[in-house]
């Protein structure tokens, strides 16, 4: 079934803690916390405290998204911070693989996300050493944006790689899924879809998590 990973960008930040519970007790299978810095990406939002805070006192499954520059710099502090998931770019500085070295040395899951321009082949040297890869479907930097439908060809040529090899890597997809973008990523390939607006900004962010999943073909739950 597709897993759910509700972003908190668009959460509203004055009620982060209850925001995120909710998202959580509604079905959400984990949550996405993006992470800017101003540089990589022309915005800044949250880091290491606030996912400390948040991992403290909410159990789940943390998916945290580095944009940022240098991560290697950054890794112990977050996955110390409660990451579950680090997800670092292959545009930035970092030697991907000593990144996704220290991630596994901390004992965390490592991602590799590629902004809309990289082409999905480049990730193909790093695919055996990965539990995921995150296709970014804008460019990153700010919730609510456009879905770009390139995204959706990038999922299914790492989808076919991926099965070709006979891994078990997951795939993400994130910026602009929404009912409509949700089942071509879906039926691209995809196991994980981050949501943002669509969730946070929905009147009842229960049943905008109850409708993606029923979008991409999953039968209704008791949530
Ligand atoms: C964009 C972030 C996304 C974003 C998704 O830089 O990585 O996770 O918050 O937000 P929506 O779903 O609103 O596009
Ligand atoms: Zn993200």
């Amino acid at each position: 079934m597709i897993k759910l990973s509700p972003s908190i960008l668009a959460a509203d930040f004055t009620r982060l803690g209850e925001s995120c519970a909710a998202a959580l007790n509604a079905g959400a299978d984990m949550l996405h916390i993006d992470v800017m810095d101003g540089s990589f990406v022309p915005n800044i939002s949250l880091g290491v405290p606030v996912l400390a805070a948040l991992s403290a006192r909410l159990p789940a499954f943390y998916d945290v998204h580095l944009m940022i520059r240098h991560p290697l710099q950054y890794v112990a502090p977050f996955c110390e911070a409660g990451a579950s998931l680090l997800t670092f770019h292959l545009e930035a500085e970092s030697d991907p693989w000593r990144t996704i070295r220290a991630i596994h040395a901390a004992g965390r899951k490592a991602g590799l996300s590629i902004r809309p321009g990289t082409p999905p082949e480049a990730v193909f040297p790093y695919l055996n050493e990965l539990e995921l890869v995150l296709v970014m479907s804008v460019e990153p930097g700010f919730g609510g944006q456009k879905f770009l439908p390139q995204a959706v060809e990038k999922i299914a040529v790492i989808r076919a790689e991926a099965d070709r090899r006979g891994l078990a890597l997951q795939i993400e997809v994130d910026g602009g899924v929404n009912l409509s973008t949700a089942p071509l990523c879906k039926n691209a390939g995809a196991d994980i879809l981050v949501a943002g607006s669509a969730v946070f900004h929905a009147p009842h962010p229960a049943e905008a998590i109850a409708a993606l999943r029923c979008a991409c073909g999953a039968a209704p739950s008791a949530h």
